[in-house]
């Protein structure tokens, strides 16, 4: 007999006429409330000599410019919203690596749209009725555990918000629990799956069914890397602060072929990074939002400097994100050769005597950019082990051959790697310093 499953909201089979007419009039709706109360986007829009009247169609959109996190910065705390703050249920901020955090604002309305696409999400991961959710995103500023949290609510289940550290207690209550569903960034499950082990429990004997995994990239290697070694399914779920928080986008767990995007609230374009003009679906560039039903905050054009395509619709009509492996400002130039962590993550998990614990570190020596990968070896393998040392030199000429840079390998073992208990720091950048 299969389980009792939840439905799925209308909007999720409608056609793609139908949801391609909701979009725009939702967007026609969005641009003149930009215009209509928030003057940074009127100054936006009067400066680009645009007005949402010019928006008769969807690829209208293409002439109203961009936003990107500076307008955010130069309007800190709460210049670009489009109501009084007063009406704002909730702020939320991410922080930046230099100077003032990017502060976003909720009325109760996007508080409760946020939930439904969140809902909409663990939904789509493979939730059933009476499940219970384990968050171990972080609460408080960052939108993952609220995020996680509300969704999780809306859609009827019962919710642990433990949020992020204490990586014992985590073990502890998942199992005294028998939590069902696990929410957290792919790097601390690799630490809590650690801490399983440490206990002497074997991780794949948790309640644990299913993980939803986002906050940073994670390749498909480490996705099976993980369900291997905790015995779930793991799926992708997408989003950023400014544009909403978790659940922009998420994974159907039937497909798992990159995060489906919620369409309907969230719409998608890809630009070239350079030049900014609009790329066809199926091409790599940057991944830009409009929100379609914001109030609070209505967001245009929003520059997320991820890099990804659009791809047609599988489980659902929406279109997919290709699963996000870089961001423009995560890639590393070596020696005039474009490197994105990721691509390392990919050859760090064929090696078996490696664990996925791992950071690039830059170095300037002179002129010259150099780049380090400090990974750890698995569990009980010393690094000066003839085993590990091969791997370490194998690693280091795959890089070569398939990235095309020169690295250098250090070996370190078990815990040698510093653990993320929420989004991992896989570039540590000591140029300069
Ligand atoms: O990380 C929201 C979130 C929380 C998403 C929990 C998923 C789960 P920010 O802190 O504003 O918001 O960071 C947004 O994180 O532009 C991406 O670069 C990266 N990111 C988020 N989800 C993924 C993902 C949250 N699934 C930035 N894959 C985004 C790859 C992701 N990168």
């Amino acid at each position: 007999m299969t389980p009792p499953s939840f439905p799925l909201e209308p909007i999720e089979k409608s056609s793609i006429d139908e949801l391609r007419s909701l979009q725009l009039k939702r967007l026609q709706a969005t641009l003149h409330h930009a215009y209509a109360h928030s003057p940074v986007y009127r100054a936006k829009f009067d400066a680009a000599g645009v007005h949402p009247d010019d928006c008769r169609s969807l690829s209208d959109l293409a002439k109203f410019p961009f936003t990107t996190k500076l307008d955010l910065r130069d309007s800190y705390p709460f210049g670009m919203f489009a109501v009084p703050r007063e009406q704002c249920a909730r702020i939320h901020a991410s922080s930046g690596t230099t100077g003032k955090p990017t502060v976003v604002g909720y009325t109760l309305k996007d508080i409760d749209t946020w939930a439904t696409v969140v809902a909409r999400s663990i939904r789509a991961g493979g939730a059933r009725p009476g499940d219970m959710v384990h968050v171990s995103y972080g609460y408080g500023l960052f939108t993952g555990g609220l995020g996680a949290h509300y969704g999780a609510e809306k859609l009827g289940l019962t919710v642990v918000p433990f949020g992020g550290g204490q990586t014992e207690r985590q073990v502890q209550l998942i199992q005294d629990f028998q939590s069902n569903i696990i929410m957290v960034t792919p790097s601390y499950m690799l630490a809590i799956a650690d801490e399983y082990e440490r206990q002497g429990i074997d991780p794949k004997s948790s309640p644990l069914r299913i993980g939803i995994f986002g906050a940073e990239p994670w390749t498909n290697d480490m996705r099976v890397a993980i369900e291997k070694r905790m015995g779930i399914d793991a799926v992708d779920i997408y989003g950023l602060s400014e544009v909403m928080g978790p659940g922009v986008a998420s994974e159907c767990i039937e497909t798992k072929d990159g995060p489906t995007i919620w369409e309907d609230h969230f719409y998608p374009e890809i630009i070239h990074p350079e030049t900014g003009e609009p790329v066809a679906d199926g091409e790599m560039g940057e991944l830009v939002f409009t929100s379609l039903t914001k109030e609070a905050l209505p967001i245009i054009r929003y520059r997320t400097r991820d890099l990804t395509r659009l791809l047609p619709g599988t489980a659902r009509t929406m279109r997919r994100m290709e699963k996000i492996t870089g961001r423009s400002d995560d890639m590393m130039i070596i020696r005039g050769v474009n490197v994105f962590p990721s691509q390392i993550e990919e050859l760090i998990l064929k090696r078996p005597e490696l664990a996925p614990h791992y950071q690039c570190v830059l170095t300037r020596e002179g002129p010259m950019d150099n780049l380090k990968v400090v990974v750890e070896t698995r569990t009980g393998m010393s690094q000066d082990s003839i085993e590990a040392r091969a791997a370490a030199k194998l690693l280091q000429h795959e890089i070569k051959v398939y990235i095309g840079s020169s690295v250098e390998i250090e070996l370190r073992t078990e815990g040698g790697v510093e653990r993320s208990q929420g989004k991992a720091k896989r570039v540590v950048d000591l140029r300069g310093k």
